[in-house]
């Protein structure tokens, strides 16, 4: 039996897609058994509507791939599923699914396999590595992909951010999300973007505020996506408001986050006032990023 704690992850944060992102406290943890059974999923908490009981679920995929890989046999397989990650809400529940299902098939086949083996894997199965390295690491990444390589720099967000995060009861698949993103964009869209991200990374790290307000800006899959997130500007307007440094959408969406200083402590209500008279059921929870990637705990 094998058990594995993973973190939620929010991507792309602002300006950063497709290679920014950063682990937040919030986590799944997977329990993995080799049975007699070829497949069992067993999943009671309220996630369990939105996940795949059958050999197309994400975890079973991705121990599936690994053993694989390994020219190994995979007999019979029992998840159990405590999920906190909210499914199809931007949070990175399939970077979640993806790496545990790494770790556990690299653990059950005994392929030894690096984490960075690992990351270069999960990154291939979900298509681009933002999720995926802060799922594996904790923390607040940047990377790339090239010829099915994950490069990275991992770090801490500066520890005077904590982390607003505001979802609404609807999901939004990011397949869906990335569907009305366009194919090319202007020099002056990349410019915007290569600028903001650049320093979005040095204001999270250094905790330069003023820096932080400037550099959340996006021009590549925001401004495309919010058509998709009812309300998106009111609440984006209603967080700078009540002193929120920077307002993004997390991943794909619709879940929205705001950056705030740690010693904000009447933003979470404000928000959940300004929230709870909006369509869409939206919920608030503010948490710190997780210095702790994925874990093995047994
Ligand atoms: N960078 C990805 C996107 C994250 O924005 O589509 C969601 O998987």
């Amino acid at each position: 039996m094998i058990k594995i704690t993973v973190p939620a992850t929010t991507a792309n944060l602002g300006p950063g897609f497709d290679c920014l992102g950063m682990a937040l406290q919030i986590r799944n943890t997977i329990i993995v058994e080799e049975t007699d059974k070829e497949l069992e999923i067993i999943c009671q908490d309220v996630q369990s509507k939105y996940i795949q009981k059958d050999k197309t679920n994400l975890i079973y995929k991705s121990i599936k791939k690994i053993f694989d890989l390994s020219g190994k046999q995979l007999a019979g397989i029992k998840l159990s599923l405590m999920n906190e990650i909210p499914a199809c809400r931007g949070l990175g529940s399939s970077a979640a699914c993806i790496a545990a299902g790494c770790a556990a098939g690299n653990a059950l086949s005994q392929s030894n396999l690096s984490t960075n083996e690992l990351i270069d894997i999960g990154a291939q199965i979900e298509g681009h590595p933002d999720n995926i390295v802060p799922a594996f690491l904790g923390g607040f990444a940047v990377s790339c992909m090239e010829n099915q390589k994950v490069f990275y720099h991992n770090s801490e967000p500066h520890s005077n951010f904590i982390f607003s995060v505001m979802s609404p009861a609807f999901t939004l698949p990011t397949i869906e999300s990335r569907k009305v993103l366009p194919d090319l964009f202007t020099r002056q869209d990349a410019v915007f973007n290569i600028s903001r991200a650049s320093l979005m990374t040095a204001a999270l790290i250094s905790g330069d505020v003023e820096l932080l307000r400037h550099s959340c800006q996006d021009k590549i899959h925001q401004p495309y996506r919010k058509k998709l997130i009812p309300d998106f500007d009111l609440i984006a307007e209603k967080a700078k408001q009540a002193g929120a440094y920077a307002t993004f959408l997390s991943g794909a969406g619709p879940t929205i986050i705001a950056i705030l200083d740690k010693s904000n402590e009447t933003f979470t209500e404000y928000m959940h006032q300004c929230l709870s008279k909006l369509e869409n059921r939206w919920t608030i929870h503010t948490v710190k990023s997780s210095p702790l990637g994925l874990k093995i705990i047994k």
